[in-house]
């Protein structure tokens, strides 16, 4: 996820990351760097950001990259096809409660602020929509995603997210070439809300299958510690 419907060109960084002391130590990362919880947001919440996200609709905007360009460490210009709008007055009220802030910190376990952006909805809906390899933009260094729909079956592979935990400080070619190894995936099921690291793990969304739609709401927050380098 980039988090961005018009996504910056970040100078290329070769470096691996260099991750502060305080999120090293942080109950997220101690927890693997992500997690997943079913209940975040009640029915009316949920029913309401659908709403809002096929709303918004018409004002998606095309990514549609081949190839990855150099980048090693976090945003840059990954490949990926998918399309994406800029949230309206529900997520951002979402956004900026206090309560949503107040559960993202304590879950994360360190000072947070939103980026003072704009969420965005994702919209996977074509068959092999995707997104490669890649570190969060460096104003997100915490995403928080909510799966609004997929109607994948438990059984598929299409729009499984995908995490390399064990593989924090590779550049981001070499996860790319050996993508398979120590991969963690998992669906996302409408619902549910993970909170990630994104601007640390290395993640990706595995290609959409045949009449796959999955559409998820994209919030970034910046981690209020020593810069992730
Ligand atoms: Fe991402």
């Amino acid at each position: 996820m980039l988090h961005t419907v018009n996504h910056p060109f970040n100078r290329i960084r070769r470096l691996p990351p260099v991750i502060p002391d305080e999120i090293l130590a942080s109950r997220l990362m101690r927890c693997g760097g992500y997690e997943v919880f079913d209940e975040v947001l009640n029915a009316r919440w949920l029913k309401a950001l659908r709403h809002e996200a096929v709303g918004q609709l018409p004002k998606a905007i095309l990514s549609d990259v081949e190839r990855s360009d150099g980048e090693e460490v976090r945003g840059g210009n990954p490949a990926r096809r998918f399309f994406s709008a800029p949230g309206a007055a529900v997520q951002d009220a979402y956004y900026r409660s206090a309560w949503m802030l107040d559960f993202v910190r304590a879950v994360v376990g360190v000072p947070l602020t939103p980026t003072g952006m704009m969420g965005t909805y994702t919209y996977y809906r074509r068959h092999g929509d995707f997104l490669a390899v890649h570190r969060d933009i460096e104003a997100c260094d915490v995403a928080v995603i909510t799966c609004l729909f997929d109607n994948a079956r438990d059984a598929d592979v299409g729009g499984l997210m995908s995490f390399y935990p064990k593989r924090l400080t590779e550049p981001l070619s070499a996860i790319r070439r050996d993508a398979e190894h120590r991969r963690v995936s998992l669906r996302l099921h409408p619902r549910q809300t993970i909170v990630m690291y994104g601007g640390i793990v290395p993640h990706a969304i595995l290609p959409t299958g045949a009449q796959q739609v999955r559409i998820v709401s994209v919030l970034c927050y910046r981690a209020l510690t020593s810069n992730i380098a």
